[in-house]
């Protein structure tokens, strides 16, 4: 049986850094408020004249070398990504054009801070599919741009930064072994950036109003993903006749440190199982869960043979795991 086994990984993040404390001098708020209910230290902040197929492009760089995979190599590119360069076209072309993967087929999966385990299913399912041997996935944001540096419930949450893995063909038993999409459409406006689409297309009314900025219902979406996520962990361990004991790792969205503990704990795990680095990056949406991998891998956290567990819960609203056998 062919199965999607992930041979390399890399990041990128902007160097500079905006802390809570800078935060305080920009809108009313505290350390102590933003490290109390998010765990948010700081984030990394992209230059003005960087965008997010620039960060894709470095965090892809680094995964390509840390599998031994040239660019021209690469069967499909998948770059997960709410803020990508320009409507049209995809990052993930402008991506495959600096990469110089020309045989690359290459499109965006947009499920906001799902979007990289929507992308690892996709890209899973190609490679079983035997449609592609190589695929390259990234999980790229750009959220700075995008933020309303006057809102503080906003503002203070999310940071820039990418993340990256090929996924190579194998007829092995380690790899993806499964992923789990879920969606509600129905509650869309929990999470939304409302402006330069069909519905409110770019007009003077849309910049007056700030619909190009990122909204959230911060508490209500906050109650609706321990929810999901509770049920979606233990049922992605039981359809794989794993135990909560038996991962090595969680590696989940970083989008708020209670809403990790809450779901450590209803698996029952001790927070040393549990990739947390939010302290640092802040929210990054779809780049989250592959900067911690990439992270977790290259201080050896992860061993051959490690059962890892990927969970995310974003804009759409979307959630979404896959658990690995490293
Ligand atoms: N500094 C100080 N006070 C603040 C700040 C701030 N930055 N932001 C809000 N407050 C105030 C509020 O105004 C409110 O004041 P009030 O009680 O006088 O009205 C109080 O703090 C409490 O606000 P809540 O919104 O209830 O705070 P909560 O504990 O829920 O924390 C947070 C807010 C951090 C946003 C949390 O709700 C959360 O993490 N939500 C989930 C986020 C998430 O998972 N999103 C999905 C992924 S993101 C994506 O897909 C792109």
């Amino acid at each position: 049986m062919l199965r999607a086994k992930i041979t390399g990984t890399g990041s990128y993040t902007p160097e500079k850094i905006l802390t809570n404390h800078d935060l305080e001098k920009m809108v009313d708020t505290s350390d102590e408020w933003i490290t109390e209910r998010t765990g948010i230290k700081e984030r990394r902040i992209a230059a003005l004249n960087q965008t997010t197929s620039d960060l894709a492009f470095e965090a892809s760089k680094n995964a390509l070398k840390s599998a031994g995979v040239k660019a021209k190599d690469i069967d499909l590119i998948i770059v997960a990504t709410v803020t990508g360069d320009m409507p049209m076209p995809s990052t993930a072309c402008l991506l495959q054009s600096r990469l110089e993967a020309k045989k690359a087929a290459a499109f965006d999966v947009s499920a906001a801070c799902s979007g990289f385990v929507y992308g690892l299913s996709a890209a899973d399912s190609f490679i079983k599919a035997g449609a592609y041997k190589k695929v390259l996935l990234v999980g790229a944001e750009l959220l700075s741009k995008f933020v309303d540096w006057k809102d503080r419930t906003t503002c203070v949450l999310f940071g820039d930064g990418a993340g990256a893995v090929v996924l190579e063909a194998t007829n092995g038993e380690n790899g993806i072994l499964s992923t789990h999409l879920y969606s509600d459409g129905a509650m869309w406006d929990m999470l939304n950036l409302p402006g330069g689409g069909s519905k409110y297309p770019p007009s003077d009314e849309t910049l007056s109003k700030g619909l190009h900025y990122m909204k959230m219902k911060g508490n209500e979406t906050f109650k609706v993903a321990v929810r999901a996520l509770e049920t979606l962990v233990v049922d992605t361990l039981k359809s794989n006749n794993i135990k909560p004991s038996q991962l090595a790792l969680l590696i989940p969205h970083q989008a708020n440190l209670r809403i990790i503990q809450a779901t450590a704990k209803r698996l029952g795990l001790s927070m040393d199982k549990v990739v947390v680095n939010i302290d640092k990056y802040g929210n990054t949406s779809s780049a989250s869960i592959p900067i911690a991998l990439d992270e977790a891998v290259r201080t050896g956290r992860i061993r051959q043979g490690d059962y890892i567990l990927l969970e995310a819960f974003g804009g759409g609203l979307t959630w979404a795991s896959a658990l690995i056998k490293w």
